[in-house]
């Protein structure tokens, strides 16, 4: 299996293009308690039993806290020109409060990754929150359920990143996925910090209310943080900033009833909407969820709304997958975050969705793609940057060193080769204003509470070795072949 060179979508991308990996701290760095981090919410819920799939922590993870340059050089072996990396709170201030220490260890680490990023030619994109907030805060006032105490935190935590890195780093995003943040962390309570109305699961908790304070919090926060950039780092700077969403693409179940169609931009509108609707078009959440959640969801103050309307340089986005979406007869429950839909496989006529990765959720759609990226740039009309998309594929748990087939990838190679050029497509036939796109991910690494079950990487690693050895997959080539043939030369 090799690359899908189509000769109609050679040089559809602007030769600027910036495509590389993407990564989050708590997944990959290990070193949890070493040089003075603290502890986040991710440690501790690795570190409770029963909570991980694999009984696994992220306490080693891939070790890139120790590996950095080697992994500088095998990127830019890959041909990347960006890595969006994201900051460990609680690396930075270990107790992650305004008035608690940094840690300058923690300083030196990032400072010596943008430094090998920027000396290997590799533009650093830099998430501030990728889900560990500092489980200090959780303890004392409960993170983000708590937005007049959260907000000055995270304001100091971001201030305290751009005076050390914004010299060097000129691609700022606060807050990855938002969404998933708290639907997975309140509502199905399955991510830390594990709270919903599900006993059998989490001691505390609403998902009929949690989810929707925190998401509040995220956009609040996010749009203060913005400003404070604008206003005091920018000038200087010179900067972008963005927040990133998540989202998949949401198809009728039966093209041809009303109630399915409704039903599927109702989906997209509570699952995207709900922070695109307010940031980049309304400055409020959308009607349709509203309608549905009455007083549960919180409202904006006229000067919150104000301010969170226009806060975002550009469309963010992470997306891997496509659902049928077929409406319900009955009415929502309390805890419905979807807007009262079933997410299905298959469509009426009995086609899938697409060929099975190794992900119960992930399944390859790439016209699903070309319709989410016009969706998002029909509605919005902001330049958006890809900021995230991979798959996992089936078979590659393998015991070391991994086979010729399992490093021969052609299920994640028929993945890159479908959304890449649904995506050249989305440009150049579409108009649709694309200028980035980050695998996910640089290499095999800790999936959250799937632990290291869900093999996400076009690196495969070696877990049980001391160095976590890597092994590059025959995807990473095919990455590289693909955008040396979309991206036009300058
Ligand atoms: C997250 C990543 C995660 C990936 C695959 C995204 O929701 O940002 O941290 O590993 O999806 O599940």
């Amino acid at each position: 299996m090799s690359a899908d060179l189509r000769p109609h979508l050679k040089g559809a991308l602007r030769p600027n293009f910036q495509w590389g990996y993407a990564t989050a701290a708590a997944q990959t760095e290990g070193a949890w308690n070493i040089d003075g981090k603290g502890e986040s919410i991710w440690d501790k819920l690795g570190h409770t039993p029963g909570k991980i799939k694999d009984s696994s922590t992220a306490d080693d993870a891939v070790r890139s806290y120790d590996l950095y340059k080697e992994d500088v050089a095998l990127m830019k072996s890959y041909g990347a020109r960006a890595y969006r990396f994201s900051l460990a709170w609680s690396r930075v201030i270990p107790l992650g409060g305004k008035d608690d220490p940094i840690n300058p260890q923690g300083i030196q680490y990032y400072n010596n990754l943008i430094n090998e990023l920027l000396a290997n030619g590799i533009t650093p994109f830099v998430t501030l929150f990728h889900w560990d907030i500092p489980q200090a805060l959780e303890d004392r006032y409960g993170g983000m359920l708590n937005l007049e105490k959260y907000m000055p935190d995270f304001l100091r935590y971001a201030r305290v990143c751009f005076e050390a890195f914004g010299d060097r780093v000129k691609r700022w995003i606060t807050y990855n996925e938002p969404g998933v943040y708290s639907l997975a962390g309140y509502a199905a309570g399955v991510h830390a910090p594990g709270r919903s109305s599900n006993r059998e699961l989490n001691e505390e908790g609403d998902s009929s209310t949690e989810p929707f304070i925190v998401s509040h919090t995220e956009i609040v926060s996010h749009a203060h943080c913005v400003k404070m950039y604008r206003e005091e780092f920018k000038p200087t700077q010179k900067g972008t900033i963005m927040i990133t969403l998540h989202g998949n693409y949401s198809e009728p179940w039966d093209a041809n009833d009303p109630l399915d169609v409704e039903a599927a931009e109702r989906a997209r509108e509570f699952e995207i909407a709900w922070f695109a609707d307010p940031i980049y078009k309304t400055g409020d959440y959308p009607a349709s969820m509203r309608a549905q959640l009455g007083d549960r969801l919180p409202r904006f103050t006229e000067e919150e709304s104000k301010l969170v309307l226009g806060s975002s340089d550009f469309y963010g986005m992470n997306s891997y997958t496509t659902f049928y979406v077929k409406h319900r007869t009955t009415p929502p429950e309390l805890t419905d975050h979807l807007g009262n839909v079933e997410k299905l496989d298959t469509n009426s006529k009995g086609e899938s969705r697409g060929p099975e990765s190794d992900t119960y959720w992930l399944r390859t759609c790439p016209w699903g793609h070309r319709k989410l990226l016009n969706w998002i740039w029909r509605r919005y009309h902001v330049p958006i940057f890809m900021t995230e998309n991979g798959t996992t594929a089936k078979g590659e748990h393998v015991p070391p060193p991994p086979t010729e087939e399992v490093l021969h990838d052609t299920h994640r190679i028929e993945f890159f080769n479908g959304y890449l050029n649904a995506l050249a497509t989305a440009v150049k036939e579409d108009g649709v204003d694309i200028r980035s796109y980050f695998v996910w991910t640089f290499t095999d690494n800790w999936e959250w509470a799937a632990g290291y079950t869900d093999r996400f990487g076009v690196t495969w690693i070696d877990f049980d070795s001391p160095e976590k050895k890597r092994y590059p997959k025959r995807s990473a080539t095919v990455v590289r072949e693909l955008f040396e043939h979309l991206i036009a030369k300058e």
